[in-house]
């Protein structure tokens, strides 16, 4: 994978007088505030009690489950891949470079963990329809799927307009790839009455996201089939979650690190921690804390919202992706 620097967390000059001083140690002050709202997801009371019987953990909710994660080969899924499989999880890893799922696997099995690639282009219906019946037939069962893989698209609409299949591209794998491949394993989740789909959507969809419509609307298409399914399969063993990721430092935002300089954001590690949170808690929305009152702010004036997002855009602050 190659590697991402971290953007930097400020581009002030060095303190000079007692003001700017005071101005800095704000600053970082505020800047520490954020990023911990970005690690942590709201505390309900819910999680409390499961952190007090010892509960709330990782290897009580994957150890032993057979965890299907797409987008395995780089990234967020190749971190979450990790945390589970270390976690005592049977990981089954899809994307489509070969040569980099061998090398997650390798550095799985390495470590005495259990880990198997199963190469697929998650943009092809029959492509998935081969890979479930594959999957099924081999694993004999999905406890876990983690619905990871996707692309972005960084473009105004204004440059967009004879663009349609930016739109088809980023509903192909954001949108139709999950959907077809939580049909595919939902029947036999369904015929044991136990299972968990973790959708990996982002911050953007729950806020205005000028040059990023394309893409926040195919991940916001995903929330909808997951809070609707969740809601469905309430009273059952069956849970789905959305998890809306903040800035997380991976490749696919390298081509914009510049214009991220500043801005708070994860590594995949504590990306994958979020997900983690997701398998363990099982509720329908996971997210960071800062994006909980994003839309709390949201509630009370979008106009507010849209002039806040549209100031961040016009510096270059926004969700991520990529210009092609
Ligand atoms: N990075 C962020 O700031 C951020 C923020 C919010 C949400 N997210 C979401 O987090 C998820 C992971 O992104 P990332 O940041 O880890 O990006 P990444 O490092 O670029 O990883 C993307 C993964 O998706 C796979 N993929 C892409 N096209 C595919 C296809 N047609 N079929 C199968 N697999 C495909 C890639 O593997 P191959 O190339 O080998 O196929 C790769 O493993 C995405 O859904 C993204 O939208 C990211």
């Amino acid at each position: 994978m190659p590697s991402v620097s971290q953007p930097e967390s400020s581009a002030l000059p060095s303190p000079r007088g007692p003001g700017d001083r005071l101005r800095g140690a704000a600053l970082d002050l505020a800047d520490d505030a954020v990023r911990q709202g970005l690690k942590h997801p709201l505390i309900g009371p819910g999680r409390a009690v499961r952190r007090m019987f010892g509960a709330d953990r990782l290897r009580d909710a994957v150890g032993g489950r057979t965890v299907v994660i797409t987008g395995a080969s780089s990234g967020i899924g190749e971190a979450t891949a990790n945390r589970f499989a270390h976690a005592g999880a049977r990981v089954v890893l899809v994307a489509r470079r070969e040569e980099e799922l061998a090398r997650v696997v390798g550095g799985i099995t390495e470590t005495g963990g259990e880990a198997t690639a199963y190469p697929c282009d998650l943009s092809d219906r029959e492509a998935i329809e081969a890979l479930t019946a594959k999957v099924l037939a081999e694993q004999g069962t999905v406890d876990i799927l983690v619905n990871n893989a996707g692309r972005s698209i960084r473009r105004s609409i204004v440059d967009s307009l004879d663009r349609f299949h930016d739109f088809e591209r980023t509903m192909a794998l954001n949108y139709y790839g999950p959907v077809a491949l939580s049909l595919g394993l939902l029947p036999a989740m369904i015929a044991q009455d136990r299972g968990q789909i973790i959708n990996i959507s982002t911050w953007a969809t729950q806020l205005p996201s000028p040059q990023y419509v394309a893409y926040t609307a195919s991940k916001a298409a995903l929330d909808a089939f997951t809070r609707g399914t969740a809601a469905e399969m309430l009273g059952t063993g069956i849970a789905l979650s959305s998890v809306h990721l903040p800035l997380v430092r991976t490749p696919m935002i390298t081509p914009a690190l510049e214009a991220y300089r500043g801005m708070p954001s994860l590594s995949a590690h504590e990306a994958a921690g979020l997900i983690a949170e997701a398998a363990v808690l099982r509720s329908s929305r996971v997210e960071p804390a800062i994006v909980t009152l994003g839309h709390i702010g949201d509630a009370f004036s979008s106009r507010g919202t849209d002039l806040v997002m549209g100031a961040m855009q016009k510096v270059g602050l926004g969700p991520v992706g990529r210009r092609h």
